[in-house]
C-alpha cells in the first residue's frame, strides 16, 4: 500500500516521490514534504518553524476568548506549511477555503476529524477524473477536516498513482450544519513549499498559437494564470510547473499541477514575506459563489500533481502514461484511431455532395479511413453567421441527407465522421426563435456575440436535453462513426434565466456540470463514435475534456512551423495520441508559409495524424509522398502513441526541434529533427538519444548501419540544417 500513517503523519508514496504532512496539536494539518521519497520524517521541529515570529499573528491555542479566556500562544499559523489553508483566524497568506455563512461572517476553523485508507480510486460526481483499474497500483486516503462551529466538513481526498509517480487531489464539502453556506474560494489543492527559488512553467497563446511554453523565475507576490472566460481557453492551459532553478528537460526537480477541468481556473504561486512559495490551482474564486444548503455536498474538480526527479521531461512522460490510459476512456482508448480528412481547409462552407465525395475518393486512393464532413452540412449555414442549433440537413448542399452521403462514403470502404457545434446558437436559427430566452444572457443586458453566436444556457436541463436529443437524431440517423465537437466563443453576459439572484453567481460551474453531463450522456450512448474536442481549435485542450473525448484539434494553425510549437507545448502534459494534427495546404491558410509536403506530414505525423485539403490539387508526386506519409504512420503510431516521448530540442530554444519516441518494449527508436531555417555553412548539430539500452547495439532502417546504444546517447548523431521548413525521421531498431 503506497499510504502510510505513523504516529498521525501520512506518508503517500509513489515510485519516485513522498508527499507528506501531519497532524500537529490534534488539529492542524501541516505539509512536511513534497519531493524525492524518504522513510520516516523525524522530529516536527527540525522541519517546520514552530517558534512564535514578532510581527505575526499567534494562533494554534493562542487566543484571547470573547469570555475573557486566555490560552497559550504556540505558534504562527502563517509561518507554517498548510495542507489546506483557510481564510479567518491567523494565516493571512490567499486561504485554499473561503466561506460566508448564515450570520454573513467569513472565518472558518478546519480542525482535522478522523481519516480513511482504501484501495483504488472513488469517481467524482458528475466531473471529470483520472480512474483506477482493477489490479492498478493505486489507494486513496481520505481526510476529515471539520468546522465545528458550523458543522461543515471538508474532505481532502489524496489517490496514489504510484507507478505514474502521481497524485490526483479534490476535496468534497458536506454541509453537516443547519444552515446554508456559502462557499467562495474552493481550491482543489494547496502545496507550500519552502523557498522561492523557483521557475513557474505555463502554457499560454492566442487562437492560433495556442500552448507556448513560458517559464519565469519566482519572485515575491502573485504570479500565475487564470481564465474568466467560461472554458479553459486558448490564452491560458489549466497546468503549471514548479521547477528548481537547475532543472531542465531531463534533470532537476519538477513538480507539475494539471486541472482536469475545462472552465474558469486559477493557477498560481504566491511568494511570501518569509520566501515561502504557496501552490494553488483549482476553481477561479472570481465570480464564483455556490450555495450550499443544509445536507448538500460540493465536489471540486481534480487536480494531478506529478513530481519528477529527472526533469520536465520526466514529467511529461508521467503525465502522458496516466492521461493516456487512466483519464481518457472507451473504445477508442487503446484502439488505432483512424486516419482522416477533413473538409474544411478544403471547401470551407462552400461544397455539395459530389466535392465531399471526390475529396473522399481521392482520400481512399491513399488510404485514408475517414471522411469528415465539417461546419456548414445543416439549416441555411453558407456563412457563419446562422443555423447553429438548427441540426438538420441542408438538402440544397446535400440532396440525400447526411444518410444519404454517409452511406456512399461507406460504399467507398471509408467511415464517415461529422461536425458539430452543440452548445451553439445563432441569433439566426430556429431555436433561437422559438426559444430566445435558452441563450447564456442576463435580462436588461445588451448580448455580446462572438463569431455572431450565441452560447446556450447548459445549466438548464431542458437545454441539456435538447442538445442531446438532437445530437442523438443525427447519429442515430446515419452510419457515423466519429464526432468533431467545437465550441468557437468565449462567455459574456454570464447568467441563467432558470436560476434564483442566490445562485447566479454558481453559473459558470453549473455550465460546466452540464456540459459534462451531456457528454457523458452522449459518448455513453454511442460507444462506437470516436468525439473529437475542438474549441476553435485547441481554445479547450485540458483533461477535462479527454475524459469524454481521447483526441482535441490541437489548433486551427496547421502551419508545420507553427504546430512545431504548439505541439511541443502541448506535450509538456498531453500525450501525442491526444493531439489532433493535420496535413493542410500551402500556402497556409493561417501564416502563409510554403513548408515542403515531407515536413508537414512529419510534423503531423507526431499527433493523431489526418489531413485537410483538397488532394485533388497535389501533384502526383505529392500524392505518392501522401500515400507513403499515411503508410509510415500507421507502422510506427503504436510508438509514437504509446512509446515514451523524449524532447531532445526545443523550438523554443533554438532554429530545429527533435523528438524521440522509444516504443514500449524499447526495440524500436523514431527520432523526428526538423529545421525552421536553412543556415548557410551550418554548424553541425549534435542530437544524443536518450532512453536507450547503453549495453545493446541498434540498426539504423536507412542504411542498415549499426550503432551502440551508449554511443547513440552518449556521443549522439551529427545533423545539419539544411533546407528551409525540412524534416528527417529515422528508424532504429534494437539487435536482438
Ligand atoms: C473552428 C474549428 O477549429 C475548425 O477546425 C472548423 O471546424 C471551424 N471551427 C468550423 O466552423
Amino acid at each position: 500500500m503506497a499510504i502510510r500513517v505513523e504516529e498521525s503523519t501520512f506518508y503517500l508514496e509513489t515510485k519516485a516521490s513522498s508527499y507528506i504532512f501531519t497532524v500537529y496539536d490534534e488539529k492542524y494539518l501541516v505539509h512536511l514534504h513534497y519531493g524525492k521519497r524518504i522513510g520516516t520524517v523525524g522530529q516536527m521541529e527540525r522541519i517546520v518553524d514552530l517558534d512564535p515570529r514578532p510581527g505575526f499573528m499567534a494562533d494554534n491555542a493562542a487566543y484571547f476568548g470573547m469570555d475573557g479566556s486566555r490560552a497559550e500562544q504556540v505558534v504562527c499559523a502563517e509561518v507554517l506549511p498548510q495542507e489546506y489553508p483557510c481564510y479567518g483566524h491567523g494565516d493571512l497568506r490567499s486561504p485554499a477555503f473561503h466561506a460566508q455563512y448564515k450570520d454573513g461572517n467569513r472565518i472558518t476553523e478546519f480542525h482535522y476529524a478522523g481519516y480513511r485508507v482504501f484501495e483504488g480510486k472513488k469517481a467524482l460526481k458528475g466531473l471529470p477524473a483520472t480512474y483506477a483499474e482493477p489490479g492498478d497500483r493505486v489507494s486513496t486516503l481520505e481526510i476529515d477536516l471539520k468546522d465545528e462551529l458550523t458543522g461543515l466538513c471538508a474532505v481532502l481526498s489524496y489517490t496514489v498513482f504510484e507507478e505514474q509517480d502521481a497524485i490526483a487531489r479534490s476535496v468534497r464539502f458536506e454541509n453537516g450544519g443547519k444552515d446554508a453556506i456559502t462557499l467562495q474560494t474552493v481550491m482543489s489543492a494547496n502545496v507550500d513549499f519552502y523557498g522561492k527559488d523557483w521557475d513557474l512553467t505555463h502554457l499560454d497563446g492566442s487562437w492560433a498559437r495556442e500552448r507556448h511554453i513560458h517559464k519565469n523565475p519566482l519572485t515575491n507576490g502573485y504570479q500565475g494564470i487564470d481564465s474568466k472566460r467560461g472554458a479553459s481557453s486558448h490564452v491560458h492551459n489549466p497546468f503549471i510547473a514548479l521547477s528548481g532553478r537547475d532543472a531542465g528537460e531531463e534533470h532537476g526537480d519538477v513538480y507539475g499541477f494539471s486541472l482536469v477541468y475545462s472552465g474558469n481556473f486559477i493557477a498560481e504561486a504566491d511568494v511570501d514575506q518569509l520566501d515561502m512559495t504557496r501552490v494553488r490551482i483549482g476553481l477561479h474564486p472570481f465570480d464564483f459563489a455556490w450555495k450550499l444548503d443544509a445536507g448538500d455536498e460540493f465536489q471540486t474538480p481534480e487536480v494531478v500533481m506529478v513530481y519528477s526527479d529527472a526533469g520536465f521531461g520526466k514529467m511529461s512522460r508521467r503525465f502522458h502514461d496516466l492521461y493516456r490510459t487512466r483519464l481518457c476512456r472507451g473504445a477508442y482508448r487503446d484502439a488505432p484511431r483512424p486516419v482522416l480528412i477533413n473538409n474544411w481547409e478544403a471547401t470551407y462552407f462552400n461544397f455539395n455532395e459530389e466535392k465531399i465525395l471526390n475529396i473522399a475518393k481521392k482520400a481512399k486512393s491513399v488510404g485514408v479511413d475517414l471522411m469528415v464532413l465539417d461546419d456548414g452540412w445543416f439549416g441555411k449555414r453558407d456563412l457563419d453567421d446562422c443555423s447553429l442549433g438548427d441540426w438538420v440537413v441542408d438538402r440544397r448542399k446535400l440532396p440525400d441527407g447526411i444518410d444519404g452521403l454517409a452511406n456512399k462514403v461507406v460504399e467507398l470502404g471509408m467511415q464517415f465522421g461529422l461536425w458539430f457545434e452543440p452548445e451553439m446558437v445563432s441569433p439566426d436559427s430556429d431555436l433561437f426563435r422559438a426559444h430566445p430566452d435558452w441563450c447564456i444572457h442576463v435580462a436588461n443586458r445588451r448580448l455580446s456575440l462572438g463569431r455572431r453566436q450565441l452560447i446556450l444556457d447548459l445549466s438548464r436541463q431542458d437545454v441539456c436535453a435538447y442538445i442531446i436529443d438532437a445530437v442523438a437524431a443525427v447519429l442515430d440517423s446515419a452510419p457515423i462513426t466519429y464526432v468533431k465537437w467545437d465550441m468557437n466563443r468565449n462567455m459574456t453576459e454570464m447568467g441563467s434565466a432558470l436560476l434564483a439572484p442566490e445562485h447566479q453567481a454558481e453559473f459558470a460551474h453549473r455550465y460546466m456540470l452540464g456540459l459534462y453531463y451531456v457528454m457523458e450522456t452522449l459518448t455513453t450512448r454511442f460507444p462506437q463514435v470516436l468525439f473529437e474536442g475542438c474549441s476553435g481549435g485547441g481554445g479547450r485542450f485540458d483533461p477535462g475534456m479527454l475524459y469524454y473525448m481521447p483526441q482535441i484539434w490541437t489548433s486551427d494553425d496547421s502551419d508545420a512551423v507553427e504546430r512545431l510549437f504548439i505541439q511541443y507545448g502541448t506535450s509538456m502534459v498531453y500525450p501525442a495520441g491526444t493531439m489532433g494534427a493535420h496535413v493542410s495546404a500551402v500556402p497556409n491558410h493561417q501564416v502563409g508559409r510554403t513548408a515542403s509536403i515531407k515536413m508537414r506530414g512529419d510534423v503531423a505525423m507526431t499527433g493523431q495524424f489526418g489531413y485537410e485539403l483538397d488532394l485533388a490539387l497535389l501533384s502526383d508526386e505529392e500524392l505518392e509522398a501522401v500515400r507513403g506519409q499515411i503508410q509510415q504512420y500507421k507502422k510506427y503510431r503504436d510508438i509514437i502513441h504509446n512509446g515514451a516521448l523524449y524532447r531532445l530540442r526545443s523550438p523554443f530554444e533554438g532554429n530545429n526541434m527533435a523528438l524521440e519516441y522509444v516504443s514500449q518494449d524499447g526495440n524500436t527508436v523514431l527520432l523526428f529533427y526538423y529545421t525552421v531555417l536553412a543556415k548557410p555553412n551550418p554548424a553541425v548539430e549534435r542530437i544524443q538519444l536518450r532512453g536507450l539500452d547503453t549495453n545493446a547495439n541498434y540498426i539504423l532502417e536507412e542504411s542498415g548501419a549499426q550503432f551502440g546504444g551508449d554511443r547513440l546517447m552518449h556521443l549522439g548523431l551529427n545533423l545539419k540544417d539544411k533546407e528551409d521548413f525540412s524534416s528527417r525521421v529515422f528508424v532504429f531498431k534494437k539487435k536482438q
